[in-house]
């Protein structure tokens, strides 16, 4: 198949690509600039320079490729360091997934487009009642933290409108598996706590295997949403200090549950003490997807034991 992969620069997009390729699959990949776009060569694309916040160049891009595919990884969370405003660290993120979708999709029917698959995410997404670990079928959270609304509602709209379209939505878990992981920096700096009794649960996915789940989800007929997690949800208190260990810094902070509510704001304290796992038994049953490392113990310690 010919894939456009819309964000082929950034973290899950540089997995993506090698392994749609070899697959035998043939791949146009985007970044903002010529620069970047030109470093997807390396990768084995065909480099296409593309603002997804800009409807009539995704439109241009979209015919001019005429993909038989169309995968969407485009975030703009390079830059995002954890705080207590979600919504404002998130607003272009927010963008890319409303705006950004919505310009994709469109471009995607003009030309007739088969098969269409965008990111999503699984954590901290569920209602916040019954069990710790949820499936896609499972209620999303009526009542979000007020920070965090945006995004939220960002998510909820990419994934109706693909799903819509017949589509595969992905709700990944957090990310791991690079040198840059947005956790490396503040775990061993100990400014990521244990909140209250750290039972709010996490969903890890190593990039590696994300990107393989995602090459299935290409060659998989939707419409669906998948959970793109690995095998082990877990609680806080069991996960983050096997990283702290992993990352040979000093084991994690305890801080209360009013005093992460003061500094970190109602999304710390969601995601240490209440927020939900998700549940990877539907993508593997449907796609067939196998996971290299099938639990975060595992995968912090070999992907961080070298660093
Ligand atoms: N599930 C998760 O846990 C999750 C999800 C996303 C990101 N992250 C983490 O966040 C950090 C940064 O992630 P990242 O590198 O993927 O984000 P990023 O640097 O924002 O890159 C994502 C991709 O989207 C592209 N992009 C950004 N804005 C765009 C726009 N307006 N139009 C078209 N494409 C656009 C980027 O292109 P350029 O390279 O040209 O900027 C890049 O190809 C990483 O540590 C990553 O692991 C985690």
């Amino acid at each position: 198949m010919r894939v456009l992969v819309v964000g082929a620069s950034g973290a899950i997009g540089t997995r993506l690509v090698p392994q749609l390729i070899d697959r035998g699959h043939e791949v146009m990949g985007t970044a903002r600039s010529r620069e970047k776009a030109d470093r997807l060569l390396a990768l084995g694309a065909e480099p296409v320079v593309l603002d997804a916040l800009d409807a009539r160049a995704v439109r241009q891009v979209v015919a001019d490729s005429k993909p038989d595919a169309v995968v969407h990884e485009a975030t703009a969370l390079a830059a995002v360091r954890f705080g207590r405003n979600f919504d404002r660290l998130f607003a272009e993120t927010n963008r890319l997934r409303t705006e950004g979708t919505d310009a994709l999709l469109a471009a995607a029917r003009e030309v007739g487009v088969r098969r269409f698959v965008a990111q999503s995410f699984a954590s901290m997404r569920n209602a916040r009642e019954g069990g710790m670990v949820k499936t896609e079928d499972d209620p999303l959270d009526p009542d979000p933290p007020a920070t965090m609304r945006e995004a939220q509602a960002a998510m909820r709209h990419l994934e109706q409108a693909v799903v819509q379209d017949k589509g595969i939505v992905l709700r990944y878990g957090g990310f791991y598996g690079a040198a840059n992981d947005a956790m490396v920096g503040p775990v061993r700096k100990r400014q990521f706590p244990i909140v209250g009794d750290g039972g709010g649960y996490s969903s890890w996915i190593h990039l590696d295997d994300a990107a393989a789940a995602t090459v299935l989800a290409v060659e998989h007929d939707g419409p669906a949403v998948y959970n793109i997690v690995d095998d082990e949800p877990a609680p806080t208190r069991e996960w983050l200090p096997v990283l702290a260990e992993a990352l040979g810094a000093k084991p994690p902070r305890h801080v209360p549950v009013w005093l992460a509510r003061v500094i970190g704001g109602d999304v710390a304290v969601l995601m240490g003490t209440d927020a939900r796992g998700a549940s990877n038994a539907k993508a593997k049953h449907e796609l067939g997807w196998t996971l290299r490392y099938p639990s975060w113990r595992q995968g912090f310690a070999e992907v961080y034991a070298a660093r």
